[in-house]
């Protein structure tokens, strides 16, 4: 996802700006860019890492003022060019823009602009905004700003300037975050809090339609029509050590060390141990629907779609209530049957992925109650949920989504044992899950003592460029998202699968010495899974297990094994998934990727 920081204040806007830059880089970005008023509009764009577009800083004059704005760009319209990247200009009047999100209409205003003498120089849809602010200038930067945006459909957060007003800073939002930190004769404006909260704690985030215009001393806020908006200044919830790497090489690793903690933050409160109640305020207002649902439809994608599967097998299991999963990008287009007494929950880390977005708002059109199990505060699918569950897990800054993972199961796990109390399950069962949950960050503890063992058996495999990842019931999704870790990060093929599926054709792929992980803890298919392991062995495949502690018979049947501790079977996802995202770690290292930033990725996908 692109991202966006602007300054105007006292200070030298540039190494600001570039300092935001650095901290919206787990974002992923292909190029970045930066625009500096000191008398007459400077703009520099670059290829590649942030530290790039600095080195061609370094000889660049013109970039000394105390207002400007730049961009980190995920590619969507055009290739990753250096004329591709932010911000884009208009020469005319000396105009700059950052933009992130998508302008739908881009080809229809691109016509019209290059009718009226426009020369483009991108294949962006971005410098359509550029330009048309540039046609509708008479003097005031804000009003031309609100008649661009009326213009456009799609969207978009964007800062813009003019080296006519250098005094001016205006942004604007609709669908993609925005966020104005309130600093003294200052302000920062940024698509995340990342890159404000070593300024300032105080900040407002803008709606959709809102048109901020900010001077060194004040800001004022309406929307595209003109009409005034009062924004609510709030405090930041966030710490700098909560974004910063502290000790660990890498924020993915950070973050996998960070889950017994933020398990203990997502679960706290939200467990009633003596009564066998679970307590989410969140979802009072609606405990009535929920007693009464009839269906629960979970949708998300990627990580979130897994985590969004092992609630799925609760809310069966345990609550005795029909429930599916759907990827949302498949789901809003199916033209969905949405019944009475049907309740979707998207799930979501970042709260902005579009096609999850998109997914809610269509079950919402068609009746569903929305709910939402998000990580982001205020982002834009908990806005648009009826009700929700916070991850509270922190902010997720690896692009490998680990604790926001172990978080989103967490609170499912909580939300089917919610449902399952207010339909059939005794307080004494319920109390006893409770209790299990409980366990769970000193058992991840225990865990991550054996990273060095994971480490050296990971290494074992690296070289091999095709894996497996085989489970059953509630841990078939935890392959899943083994599978997709090493993917992700390490770029080694990899197919998660449930264990029984292999023999109808994955089968085919097992070579002498193929790695095969098999999610094996003790549960109702155990056995089912040694058969399946078998299977593999007879092929030449090397079963790398994730067993039960004490469980010595497994060791015998594979190449190496790594324990998790006991826990019942549906609790049991949030522990056998911790030794998968160690070894896909460990992997990418081993491969000398770049683990926090990999390839073609990004940290939250807006478009859908
Ligand atoms: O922010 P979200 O949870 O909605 O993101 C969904 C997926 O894009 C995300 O989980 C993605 O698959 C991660 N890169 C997985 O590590």
């Amino acid at each position: 996802m692109c991202g966006i920081v602007a300054y105007i204040g006292q200070r030298p806007a540039k190494p600001l700006l570039l300092e935001g830059l650095k901290r919206l880089e787990y974002r992923g970005y292909d190029s970045a860019g930066i625009a500096v008023i000191n008398g007459k509009l400077n703009v520099a764009r670059s290829v590649g890492r942030v530290s790039m577009l600095e080195e061609k800083l370094e000889g660049l004059k013109g970039f000394e003022g105390s207002l400007g704005l730049c961009h980190t760009r995920w590619a969507t319209h055009g290739a990753v060019t250096e004329h591709n990247a932010h911000p884009h200009r208009d020469d005319r009047h000396g105009i700059a823009v950052v933009h992130n999100g998508i302008i739908e209409n881009y080809a229809a205003l691109k016509t019209w602009l290059q009718e009226r003498g426009h020369v483009f120089s991108s294949q962006t849809d971005t410098e359509v905004i550029a330009m048309l602010v540039s046609e509708l200038y008479e003097g005031d930067l804000e009003k031309a700003v609100q008649a661009a945006l009326r213009e456009v459909t799609g969207a978009y957060a964007i800062a813009v300037v003019c080296e006519k007003e250098p005094d001016v800073l205006v942004v604007a939002r609709k669908g993609s975050p925005l966020l104005v930190g309130v600093g003294n004769g200052e302000f920062i404006v940024a698509s995340d809090a990342a890159a404000i909260i070593s300024h300032t704690q105080q900040a407002f985030m803008l709606d959709d339609y809102n048109v901020v215009k900010l001077t060194r001393t004040e800001f004022k806020t309406t929307d595209i029509h003109n009409t005034p908006v009062t924004p609510k200044v709030q405090q930041l919830e966030l710490d700098l050590e909560q974004i910063e790497l502290g000790s660990y090489p890498h924020f993915m690793l950070k973050e996998i060390f960070e889950q017994p903690k933020s398990l203990r933050a997502c679960m706290s409160g939200r467990m009633d141990t003596r009564e066998g109640r679970v307590v989410l305020g969140g979802l009072n207002t609606f405990a009535k629907e929920l007693t009464r649902a009839r269906r629960v439809i979970l949708t998300a994608q990627g990580t979130a779609l897994h985590a969004a599967m092992i609630g799925r097998y609760l809310i069966e299991d345990l609550a005795k209530l029909p429930a599916q999963t759907e990827y949302a990008s498949e789901f809003r287009y199916r033209n969905p049957v949405i019944e009475e007494g049907t309740v979707v929950v998207a799930v979501s880390q970042s709260g902005e992925t579009a096609d999850t977005l998109a997914a809610l708002m269509e079950a919402k059109e068609r009746g569903a109650l929305a709910l939402g199990v998000i990580n982001v505060v205020g982002s834009s699918i908990a806005r648009e949920t009826d009700a929700g569950v916070y991850l509270r897990v922190g902010p997720e800054i690896g692009v490998a989504s680990t604790k926001a993972f172990t978080g989103q199961v967490a609170v499912a796990s909580l939300i089917g044992l919610f449902l399952a109390r207010r339909r059939m399950m005794s307080a004494g069962d319920c109390a006893d899950y409770l209790r299990a949950m409980e366990t769970i960050p000193e058992k991840i503890e225990k865990i991550l003592e054996q990273a060095p063992k994971i480490k050296r058996i990971t290494e074992k495999y690296v070289e091999r460029e095709n894996w497996l990842f085989l489970g059953r019931g509630y841990n078939y999704p935890t392959a899943l998202e083994g599978a997709l870790k090493l993917k992700e990060i390490s770029y080694i093929h990899a197919e998660g699968m449930p264990a029984a599926e292999m023999k109808h054709g994955p089968i085919a792929l097992i070579n002498e010495g193929m790695p095969a992980v098999f999610i094996a803890n003790k549960g109702r298919q155990y056995e089912k899974v040694m058969s399946n392991i078998q299977e593999v062995r007879s092929r030449g495949g090397h079963v790398i297990a994730v067993a039960t502690e004490g469980d010595e018979h497994i060791a015998k049947y594979v190449q190496d094994v790594m324990y998790i501790p006991d826990i019942p079977e549906p609790l049991s996802p949030m522990l056998a998934v911790v030794p998968l995202q160690l070894m896909a770690y460990y992997a990418a290292v081993a491969r000398g990727h770049d683990v926090d930033k990999p390839r073609n990725l990004a940290k939250s996908v807006t478009v859908e």
